[in-house]
């Protein structure tokens, strides 16, 4: 099992397979934003050997993530790979949902075991004051199909935003009465490209907590492998709440993920300084062992925390790079 010098260990893998996304999401990409889709992002083959060989170290859950990776003609193939590798037993999906009620059918087919939909209003305008986009219906029968096609893990993502839907934590709520979701509020994350959005908007993660604590929302307790977020849930409630809170002084202990971007760089946090070129071992099936031998020896390069609280934010413009 791949680990660090503080003892975390990673059975997760955070996969990028495009850094380009169709929607716009306020706090993500700025006004404006041209994303150059020259480049040539990792292929079948490199993912094949790059899982293959995180597989051989221990890793069992594949997380695919963008950009946007339903915008890959060939995501259900990745699926299918990354599902096919001996040792994984996991493959989840972190999407906006712009092609969800149209491909989740062939994601299924294809291996996908866990989906995460972001989901930053429930109220159809301000979704596409939000996104740029008027897709939330088409959203919302995307997950439901994703049901009856037997997902029962399903995670919804929201970022709070003071300007924009910071109002609507009781309507999240009450959807959950009869959803049988995992809701995550996400604190809004201050990255390279987003500082004034982020001093404007930013919604402290303690203080819906403690609104949750007053309701009588219970804790979740986190099995060991477990990633960050706290989990809450309620007896009247089918969906649960889980908070991911990356100010709170203990975010980081749990770190249990690193992440391959969609050009072959492994980053060891959301915020480091740097990516490390895994593309180079990708190359052949020859090079696996270079490959679990680099990927072993970087690992100690690992940070035990982020420095967001000092508003450093490394190499990370936006989390459209790495997919969060
Ligand atoms: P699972 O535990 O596999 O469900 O993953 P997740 O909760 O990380 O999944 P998802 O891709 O939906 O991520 C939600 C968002 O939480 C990410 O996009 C980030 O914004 C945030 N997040 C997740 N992991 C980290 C982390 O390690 N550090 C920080 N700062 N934020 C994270
Ligand atoms: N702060 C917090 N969450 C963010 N996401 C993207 N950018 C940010 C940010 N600056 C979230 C999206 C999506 C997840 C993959 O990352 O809302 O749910
Ligand atoms: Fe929105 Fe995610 Fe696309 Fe960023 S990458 S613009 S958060 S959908």
């Amino acid at each position: 099992m791949l680990q660090d010098k503080s003892g975390r260990q990673f059975h997760y893998l955070r996969l990028s397979v495009t850094d380009v996304c169709n929607f716009k999401c306020t706090y993500c990409l700025p006004d404006g934003y041209q994303c150059d889709t020259s480049r040539e992002f990792l292929s079948i083959a490199e993912i094949k050997r790059v899982v293959r060989a995180f597989a051989a170290l221990g890793t069992s859950k594949v997380r695919i993530t963008g950009g946007e990776p339903g915008l890959r003609k060939d995501l259900s193939e990745i699926i299918q790979i990354c599902a096919s590798t001996p040792g994984i037993n996991q493959v989840a999906l972190t999407t906006n949902g712009f092609n969800l009620e149209k491909n989740i059918e062939s994601w299924v087919n294809a291996g996908l075991t866990s989906l995460n939909v972001s989901i930053d209003s429930l109220d159809s305008k301000m979704f596409k004051a939000i996104t740029g986009f008027n897709k939330l219906d088409s959203i919302l029968r995307g997950l439901a199909k994703a049901s009856v096609l037997g997902l029962d893990n399903i995670k919804i993502n929201a970022v709070l935003m003071k300007q924009f839907n910071a109002h609507e934590l009781n309507s999240y709520k009450e959807w959950l009465k009869d959803k049988p979701y995992t809701l995550r509020f996400i604190e809004l994350m201050q990255t390279g490209d987003n500082q004034s959005f982020f001093s404007a908007n930013h919604v402290s993660g303690l203080s819906i907590k403690q609104q949750l604590i007053e309701q009588n929302w219970l804790p979740v307790i986190k099995r060991k492998e477990a990633g960050p977020a706290e989990e809450y849930y309620h007896p009247n409630f089918k969906g649960k709440i889980g908070l991911i809170m990356p100010y709170s002084p203990d975010f980081c202990a749990s770190c249990n993920r690193l992440r391959v971007s969609a050009l072959g760089q492994l980053h060891l946090c959301l915020f480091a300084d740097e990516g490390l070129d895994l593309r180079q071992f990708m190359q052949s099936d020859e090079q696996q062992s270079d490959l679990q031998n680099y990927l072993t020896e970087a690992l100690s390069g690992k940070k035990a925390s982020h420095y967001l609280q000092q508003g450093l934010t490394g190499a990370t413009r936006h989390l459209a790079m790495l997919g969060g």
